[in-house]
């Protein structure tokens, strides 16, 4: 019943979310200035939105009263804004600005509900805690490594060795991260063997990735996630028999290059390394590839034969993530 391969339904219009316009090119800006102000907000004026951008940097960076007044003092003497004062006296990042930004315009504190029914989403979570902080570090590496402008357009596949390591949970935080950002982003579940990333999101699992991939006429099975603006999710849906056959049509490298002229970020879960060749299939038609590494735990030798099996795909190894926890 999943022998169709040479029908796959590509109309990727009808599986978008119905309010789901093209994505904004142009990278993942989301339409800022070149300072990090959202565009259009340059006359805003030094006063309530700029005090509240302090006190979430100041809050994000732990400073001190005098850390905050060196700022104030430097804005005061330059006419700059806070975050340019902070980040010119080295007291904040570029990355830290704009995370205030997107805070301030995105809101994206879970309300407290979604936070007990999604307790993995740690970067929505806890948006100021470590794990959240390193979401952010891997994000700014790979915006400059992979999704800067001039760069072909990639979607990320995340790898590992093995279940367990962290691919799902990495997968989505580091999805959550890049929408915070103000780009259009899409989280794929691609792992058909034991998909996840509905359970994480708390969303309708019913159709998904493997029913567009047998040629079913899947309508809508992006989903948007709630409370999380820009962030959109396809789940497996029907767990298939032969997930390493479906993810080597060439439909899923059609769909993936057609999703990319949609979404500015595209992150995709993998099913492990230990599972078969999919994850590499996968990361081959993505692009690129991040692979996870549970520190302490498997064997080095499996991850080297992981790397060794991705160069000798297309896909470009964007890094590799130690996974501590
Ligand atoms: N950095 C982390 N911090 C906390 N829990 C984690 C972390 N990484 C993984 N986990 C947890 O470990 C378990 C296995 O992770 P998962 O993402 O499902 O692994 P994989 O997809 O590689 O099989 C999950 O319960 C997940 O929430
Ligand atoms: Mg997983």
């Amino acid at each position: 019943m999943f022998m169709r391969p040479h029908s796959p339904n590509l109309d990727v219009e009808s599986i978008l979310p119905r309010d789901a316009g093209e994505a904004r090119r142009g990278g993942s800006g989301g339409g800022r200035g070149p300072n990090g102000q959202p565009e259009g907000a340059a006359d805003a004026g030094p006063t309530v939105a700029d005090r509240s951008i302090g006190a979430l940097i100041a809050q994000t960076r732990n400073l001190g009263p005098e850390q905050v007044e060196r700022i104030l003092r430097h804005q005061r003497e330059t006419g700059m804004r806070f975050g340019e004062a902070a980040i010119a006296l080295g007291l904040a990042s570029a990355d830290d600005v704009m995370f205030a930004l997107a805070q301030q315009f995105h809101y994206p504190y879970a309300p407290e509900e979604r936070r007990r029914a999604n307790p993995e989403l740690v970067a929505l979570n806890q948006p100021f805690g470590v794990q959240a902080e390193s979401m952010r570090a891997i994000r700014s590496q790979l915006m400059m490594r992979l999704f800067n402008e001039g760069q072909p357009r990639r979607a990320v596949a995340i790898v590992s060795p093995d279940s367990g390591d962290g691919k799902t949970f990495f997968a989505a935080n580091l999805a959550v991260v890049l929408a915070q950002l103000g780009g259009r982003t899409l989280l794929v579940d691609a792992d058909l063997r034991h998909p996840r990333q509905h359970e994480v999101f708390g969303i309708d699992n019913a159709a998904g990735l493997s029913g567009i991939l047998t040629g079913r006429t899947e309508a809508r099975v992006i989903q948007q996630v709630a409370g999380v603006p820009n962030l959109f999710v396809l789940p497996v849906g029907v767990t298939p028999p032969n997930p390493l056959e479906l993810v080597e049509r060439p439909a899923f490298g059609l769909l993936m290059r057609e999703l990319l002229t949609k979404f500015d970020h595209v992150v995709v879960d993998t099913p492990a390394g230990c599972y078969g060749s999919d994850s590499g299939v996968i990361a081959a038609r993505c692009g690129a590839a991040l692979v996870l590494a549970r520190k302490d735990k498997g064997r080095i030798a499996a991850l080297q034969d992981l790397v060794a099996n991705l160069a000798e795909t297309p896909a470009v190894l964007a890094g590799v993530v130690y996974n501590e926890f």
